[in-house]
């Protein structure tokens, strides 16, 4: 069964309230909230005071996909801030496997993200600790940009990987997925879809992350 996880990047934010309403009444499993510093991505989106008013307005799970350095001193306000998920970036952590134990210790499911030219071959030796690795399929930093094909050979290598050492990791892909290429994703081996633009441009949202529910 694969999860959607649309991502509010692309909502409208003057209408965050109707948004969650929105998305309460779907069939959407998480909400991707991405988190952007300007440093390690060249754009600024949202962050804690925004996600704490997100969490009183859902109960699905709170995907946080963080998208800045030093993730680490963070951890624990966006937990409390209500993430049930937070990905850290492997560019930015020289203490990974740290950073992951962090996160658990405090309950929350942990995620890696490997942006487009990380080799999935540098998480071996952390895979087994983690609960969902994130593939950017997009360079991170902004929404409605085009899929980078090379992802689906990612896929391919990542789930052997997964397999070989018999885990329950999740493979969650991010940036570019549409109601086009959402089977192929999930055919190869993804588990979990994000999506903004495909989601919250489109004339039916709820029947939108319906039909990528239906994707296989
Ligand atoms: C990009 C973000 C994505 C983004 C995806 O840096 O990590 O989550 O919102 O947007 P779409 O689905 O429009 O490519
Ligand atoms: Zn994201």
């Amino acid at each position: 069964m694969s999860i959607i996880a649309p991502s509010l990047l692309a909502s409208n934010f003057l209408k965050l309230k109707e948004e969650c309403d929105m998305l309460n009444a779907s069939s959407a499993d998480w909400l991707h909230l991405d988190v952007m510093d300007g440093r390690f991505v060249p754009n600024i989106s949202f962050g804690l005071p925004v996600i704490e008013h997100i969490r009183t307005a859902t109960k699905k799970p709170l995907d946080v996909h963080l998208m800045i350095v030093e993730p680490e001193k963070y951890i624990v306000d966006f937990k409390n801030a209500g993430a049930d998920h937070i990905t850290v970036h492997y560019e930015v952590c020289n203490h990974l496997h740290r950073n992951i134990e962090q996160i658990k210790n405090l309950g929350l499911k942990a995620g890696v993200a490997l942006n487009p030219h990380t080799p999935v071959s540098l998480l071996e030796d952390i895979l087994a600790d983690v609960d969902i690795v994130l593939l950017m399929s997009v360079n991170p930093g902004f929404g409605g940009q085009k899929f980078i094909p090379n992802t689906i050979d990612k896929i391919r290598s990542l789930k052997k990987m997964i397999h070989q050492i018999n885990s329950k990791t999740l493979i969650e892909i991010d940036g570019g997925v549409t109601l086009e290429n959402a089977a192929a994703l999930l055919h190869t081996g993804a588990n979990v879809l994000v999506a903004g633009n495909t989601v919250f441009k489109s004339e039916n949202p709820v029947d939108t992350i319906a039909k990528l529910k239906a994707a296989y």
